[in-house]
């Protein structure tokens, strides 16, 4: 599908779009202990090699996506996409993605914007109704305001018999607060004036203008009420799949699974 094609309103595109090479049928990792130590070292790669912290975990959301639907040749919708390393993992895998974010100082946040990246909003996706065979973003949800009105627009995109992939880190998770973590659970304006003080500058984030409580109760509930999707998983992203039995109980699921991870796929 080409992106004249998939751009069903208002486009407004940043480039051209090409399709990427594709590497073999996409190797779908472990979902074991042994992957939760790959990614734990990953993170302690975030602030010295952010370009190997996010093409490893952009690596392995791919295979999970894998996991529920072929990649190659398929049409993905990166929303908040960022700098474009989980667009490159798609694309390696065979798959034509296509991202869409809304700052463009994120886009070039690595250098030069993900080849055909369109500045858009997740909540108006220039995307016609059902032209997605997946819908996946990462790490946006907690960023936007109305995380419903994103995930609606995630599903509209999605045709039926699609992938929904969508994964966020929760306010009471040891990560929930971001930069300002974990200080952020004695409270958002607590945190940030700590964080003023011990670093001499603003936060990247602010509670209530980039950063929002999400919980994973109120969205669980919220997708398992919902006609139009069916939930295939449902568990905390970096954790073994064994830990899935975490988000099934009230409370604890807050405070320990660190990223909520839910894939899902679109009914007829
Ligand atoms: C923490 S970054 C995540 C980037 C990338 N998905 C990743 O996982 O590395 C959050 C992203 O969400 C984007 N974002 C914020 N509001 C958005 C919206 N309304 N629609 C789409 N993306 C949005 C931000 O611009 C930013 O790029």
């Amino acid at each position: 599908m080409s992106l004249r094609s998939l751009l069903g309103r208002r486009p407004a595109g940043l480039g051209s779009t090409t399709r990427n090479s594709a590497r073999p049928a996409a190797t779908v990792g472990s979902q074991g202990l042994a992957r939760s130590i790959r990614l734990f070292r990953l993170f302690l790669l975030e602030q010295t090699e952010p370009a190997a912290f996010y093409s490893g975990l952009a690596s392995d959301s791919a295979d999970q996506v894998a996991r529920h639907i072929d990649l190659p040749g398929r049409t993905v919708i990166d929303v908040g996409g960022g700098a474009g390393y989980f667009t490159a993992a798609f694309r390696a895998r065979g798959a034509n993605c296509y991202l869409f974010e809304p700052d463009e100082s994120e886009m070039r946040s690595a250098g030069e914007p993900a080849e055909g990246a369109v500045q858009a909003d997740g909540y108006w996706l220039p995307v016609a109704d059902a032209s997605a065979d997946a819908c996946f973003s990462s790490n946006v949800l907690e960023h936007v305001a109305d995380p419903v009105g994103l995930i609606d627009e995630m599903i509209r995109v999605t045709r039926p018999g699609g992938v929904i992939y969508l994964s966020y880190t929760n306010w009471y998770s040891p990560w929930g607060g971001h930069e300002m973590s974990p200080w952020h659970l004695l409270g958002a304006d607590y945190a940030a004036r700590r964080f003023v003080r011990r670093y001499g500058r603003e936060p990247k984030h602010r509670v209530g203008a980039n950063l929002y409580r999400v919980h994973i109760g109120p969205i669980l509930r919220m997708m398992r009420g919902r006609r139009d999707v069916q939930i295939l998983d449902a568990r905390p992203r970096y954790y073994p799949k064994w830990c899935k039995f975490i988000v099934r109980i009230p409370l604890l699921r807050e405070l320990i699974s660190w990223n909520l991870l839910l894939i899902l796929r679109r009914k007829t």
